[in-house]
Formats: C-alpha cells, structure tokens, sequence
C-alpha cells in the first residue's frame, strides 16, 4: 500500500513498547527538553527531527509533548483541543473524524520511531 508513502524513504527502528506516563510526554515538548514526542491513541512518536513542522515557533508545535490524538482527528489546532488535559481523549470524535485520526495514525507509523506508548491514559480508549 503506497498511501502515507513518505517522498523520501525513511529508515525506521524497530517500535519500541517502553511504558511513558503523560508527564514523562510532556517534558519531551521541545521547549523543557530538545526532544519532542507526540503519542496517537496512545503510541508515542519522536518527531525531534522534524523542527520545521514541530519546532518551538512552528505550526504544529501545539501537537508536542502531548497525546494529540483530539486535535489530529479534528483537524484542528484550537487551544481546546491541544489542552493536554482532554488531548488524548478522542471517544468525543464522530466516525469521519475517527477515520482523520487513523490516516494520521498510518502516516506517522511511516515516518517516525515509535518509542512506547501512554502508560497512564486516564480513561480505557479502544
Ligand atoms: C490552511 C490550512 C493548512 C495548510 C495550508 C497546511 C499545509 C500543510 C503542508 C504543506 C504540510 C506538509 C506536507 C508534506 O510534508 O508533504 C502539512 C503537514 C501537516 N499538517 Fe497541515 N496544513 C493546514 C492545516 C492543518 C490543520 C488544521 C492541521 C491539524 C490537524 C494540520 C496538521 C498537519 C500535520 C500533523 C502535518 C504533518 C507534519 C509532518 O509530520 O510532516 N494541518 N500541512
């Protein structure tokens, strides 16, 4: 399947499944730390190369050191959606939105490690 294809090829690790809580996440934000994570639905991606699209100042900053699963299914970058306190919780998305959420899903499992996944999401998401 060539859909999410990156231009470039990009030569990925193997996932790694390590255990990171909300707070380890959010030291990653590029701001308290060079590196910058952004987890979908719970699985942690390290975008720290990526400073054009996710560097402190960028766009798509809004989305770093937080599960960003809300505002990527959304497609938004409204404040209310990145508050990191309902960012991960996407049982609020409609079935469109879902399917936004899952192409996102695809397209960063092609272009960034996986480092782990959210250990302490606060509800149970399927
Ligand atoms: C006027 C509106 C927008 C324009 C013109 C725009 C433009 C772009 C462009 C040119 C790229 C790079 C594509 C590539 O690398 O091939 C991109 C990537 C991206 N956009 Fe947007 N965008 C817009 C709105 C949004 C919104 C509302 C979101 C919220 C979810 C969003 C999320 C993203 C994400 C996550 C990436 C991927 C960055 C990466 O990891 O490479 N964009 N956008």
């Amino acid at each position: 399947m060539s859909k999410f294809e990156p231009k470039t090829p990009v030569k990925l690790d193997p996932p790694k499944d390590d255990a990171l809580t909300l707070d380890q996440i959010a030291q990653c934000d590029g701001e308290r730390n060079k590196c910058m994570w952004i987890a979908i639905k719970g699985t942690v991606f390290d975008v720290t190369n990526n400073t054009n699209a996710y560097g402190v100042g960028k766009g798509y900053h809004v989305f770093v050191g937080k599960d960003a699963s809300r505002a990527l299914g959304k497609s938004s970058l409204k404040p209310e959606d990145v508050d990191p306190k309902v960012s991960w919780d996407y049982s609020t998305l409609n079935e469109k939105e879902m399917k936004t959420l899952n192409d996102w899903y695809t397209f960063f499992s092609k272009r960034y490690n996986i480092i782990g996944r959210v250990a302490d999401l606060p509800k149970k998401l399927d």
